[in-house]
């Protein structure tokens, strides 16, 4: 089966004044399809200048990344523009929300980004992503009036709106909770049970664990790339957690 991100000899190198940064130093990695990956490191060691090479955000100095088959170095900036539009969706650490717009509006803004126009009824994909994470009773809340991890689920409804093969994470656990990062990771999890690739950058062990592939990055190369031969269920973890808090409770 052909690799729906395909990656050979990826550097990226920045200039700040005189200095360069080489952020990746020749980075090969191959996702197929359905995997739920982690990519662990040290802060610095090249995450995510990688996850924005990936999700086309970045633009790598050498190297080849075919994505779905298709050479992105040989786009337009458009065609570019497009391809991300419609194959990738985005979460981030800090939620991104626009803050005095509904938890709906703020997911279906990436829609009026949407040149080709695919999909028909925004309000319609936008609730209908938003119950995919279990928010449909919050659409009207705007983010103040929403926890952490309610935020984070819309910033996942907007990432989804576009209907994308591939979601791109970059530490979308790091401001929340440990009990809230488990929800999180549930809906990643289920979201990955439906078929979505799924690729997120994070520090924390325990965050991998719910991952299937966990890549370990140093100083801008792969180090390590593990398979997990059985991820940890975040939804039995929170089962598990509520039983103890009523335990503790009685
Ligand atoms: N826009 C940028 N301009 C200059 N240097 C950058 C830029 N983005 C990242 N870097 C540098 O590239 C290296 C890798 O950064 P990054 O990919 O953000 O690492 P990580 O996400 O693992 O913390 C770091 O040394 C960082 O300072
Ligand atoms: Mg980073």
């Amino acid at each position: 089966m052909k690799p729906v991100i395909s990656i050979k000899e990826i550097t990226k190198i920045y200039h700040v004044g005189e200095i360069q940064v080489h952020a990746l130093r020749g980075v090969d990695l191959a996702v197929q399809s359905g995997e739920f990956l982690s990519i662990m490191g040290a802060s610095g060691s090249g995450k995510s200048t990688l996850m924005n090479v990936i999700g086309c955000l970045d633009v790598p100095t050498s190297g080849s990344y075919h994505l779905d088959d298709i050479d992105v170095s040989s786009l337009s900036r458009d065609a570019y523009a497009d391809i991300r539009n419609e194959k990738i969706g985005f979460v981030f650490q800090g939620f991104n929300l626009l803050p005095r717009t509904s938890a709906l509006e703020n997911v279906e803004l990436p829609l009026f980004y949407d040149r080709r126009h695919r999909i028909k009824n925004p309000q319609h994909a936008a609730r209908e992503a938003l119950e995919r994470v279990g928010l449909a009773d919050r659409m009207h809340h705007v983010p103040s009036q929403l926890s952490g991890g309610q935020q984070q689920r819309v910033a996942i409804a907007r990432a989804l709106v576009n209907q994308p093969s591939i979601l791109l994470a970059d530490e979308p656990t790091g401001n929340l909770d440990s009990r809230t990062s488990i929800e999180v990771m549930s809906v990643f999890q289920e979201l990955n049970g439906q078929g979505i690739t799924v690729l997120l950058v994070t520090h924390e062990e325990d965050i991998s664990q719910y991952t299937k592939r966990i890549v370990y990055m140093r100083d801008g190369h792969i180090l390590r790339d593990q398979k997990i031969e059985k991820p940890v269920s975040a939804r039995q973890d929170l089962e598990k957690k509520m039983e103890e808090a009523d335990a503790a409770a009685l």
